[in-house]
């Protein structure tokens, strides 16, 4: 067993925690042990996830006393009703603050439990165990937790850290490929924002990392998280750097929202976003044709949608982005790119974007 081992370090927060990386990992009983304080662990998932995983949950936690809370799937299940479930069901079973909550799922279920344990009896431990791909080069790092609300989504929650995060890429094998390919949007994106050498590397590794090869899938992982983390690191609070890493989500969020949530997952607006980020960043002449097809291509080739459906125009998205929090005094603020690797920010007002992107 090889477990690579990340470090996250808050400034000016005195927590550091691990985040370890690698295959066949849930039986294990030393990936558990140092995070776990006290003898109850309480494991919140899905169904499906119990069925598939709970026999080597049980191996690797053997050691302490392990309940489990079965929550339903799907986006529309993040509210303050789930939370209110969970929180019922932990009081009823009388847990004390050694308890430490088990995150076994995408970044759903991450959201959810890292809020439940920020305000659990004022904050109980839990520990990060993301199952998508997405989940463990994003979601499950970074401390940011929480619930939607009928207003909007993520609108109600806390900055919150686990113990831990395990991220163990053999719990993909079982991810529909569908998921499985969103989660390479967030991937790429770390390579487009700040590691030229990365965006290449995958280019060269997209047939290995489709086949969910797992020196190539660990490799994608671990630098991934590497470039989340040190992101996170100087700016836990999103005040400077970390509004890079929403490099193609004010598009993403906007073709989401026009859609109703229902025909794009968030990992599939962000590639069109992704490309239209590139293509804006052409049209006002920072980054050249040769590289916006580069991203195109790549994307493409992981199997994700690079192309605005036809009935979503330019002139809807705008309307939203400008109705959107981020935009003040009109502007929109963009997340742009000079070149393959180097992101920065830009506002630029609902006209200047119509006129310039070039969607060709
Ligand atoms: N906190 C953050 O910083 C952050 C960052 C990005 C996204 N998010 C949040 O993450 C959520 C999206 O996460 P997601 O894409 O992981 O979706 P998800 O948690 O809904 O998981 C997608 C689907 O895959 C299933 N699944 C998960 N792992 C599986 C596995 N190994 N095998 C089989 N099925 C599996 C889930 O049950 C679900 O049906 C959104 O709510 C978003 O707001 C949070
Ligand atoms: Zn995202």
């Amino acid at each position: 067993m090889k477990v690579h081992t990340l470090e996250i370090e808050i400034a000016g927060n005195s927590k550091r925690y691990p985040v370890l990386i690698g295959q066949n990992l849930l039986d294990q009983p030393k990936v558990w042990e140092p995070y776990i304080k006290g003898r109850e662990v309480v494991v919140i998932t899905h169904a499906l996830l119990k069925s598939f995983y709970g026999s080597l949950l049980g191996q690797g936690l053997a050691a302490y006393s392990v309940h489990w809370i079965v929550i339903p799937e799907g986006e529309h299940h993040k509210t303050l009703g789930t939370i209110q479930n969970i929180i019922d069901t932990l009081l009823q079973k009388a847990f004390d603050r050694t308890v430490t909550l088990i995150a076994f799922g995408g970044g759903v279920i991450g959201d959810m439990v890292g809020f439940t344990a920020s305000c659990y009896l004022r904050g109980v431990g839990y520990i990060q165990v993301p199952t998508t791909l997405l989940a463990q080069v994003d979601a499950a790092l970074g401390g940011k937790t929480g619930v939607d609300h009928p207003l909007g989504k993520n609108m109600i929650g806390a900055f919150y850290h686990p113990e831990s995060v395990l991220a163990d890429i053999t719990t993909l094998a079982t991810l529909p490929d569908r998921h499985y390919r969103a989660g390479f949007s967030e991937v790429v994106k770390y390579g487009l924002i700040r590691d030229r050498s990365f965006f290449e590397w995958c280019g060269e590794h997209t047939e290995a990392l489709l086949k969910k090869e797992p020196t190539s899938l660990i490799e994608a992982v671990k630098r991934s998280c590497q470039h989340k983390i040190q992101i996170v690191r100087s700016d836990e609070r999103e005040r400077g750097a970390r509004v890079l890493l929403n490099l193609g989500h004010t598009f993403a969020h906007a073709i989401e929202a026009e859609t109703q949530y229902k025909e794009w997952l968030h990992g599939e607006a962000v590639s069109i976003g992704l490309v239209m980020a590139a293509r804006y960043s052409n049209g006002l002449g920072y980054l050249g044709e040769k590289e916006v097809s580069d991203i195109r291509n790549l994307l493409k080739n992981m199997g994700l949608p690079i192309d605005l459906p036809r009935n979503l125009t330019l002139q809807r998205l705008g309307d939203f982005m400008v109705r959107d929090k981020k935009a003040v005094d009109g502007q929109v603020r963009f997340i742009l790119l000079k070149a393959i690797g180097e992101a920065f920010v830009l506002k630029q007002s609902l006209g200047a974007f119509l006129d310039k992107i070039q969607m060709g």
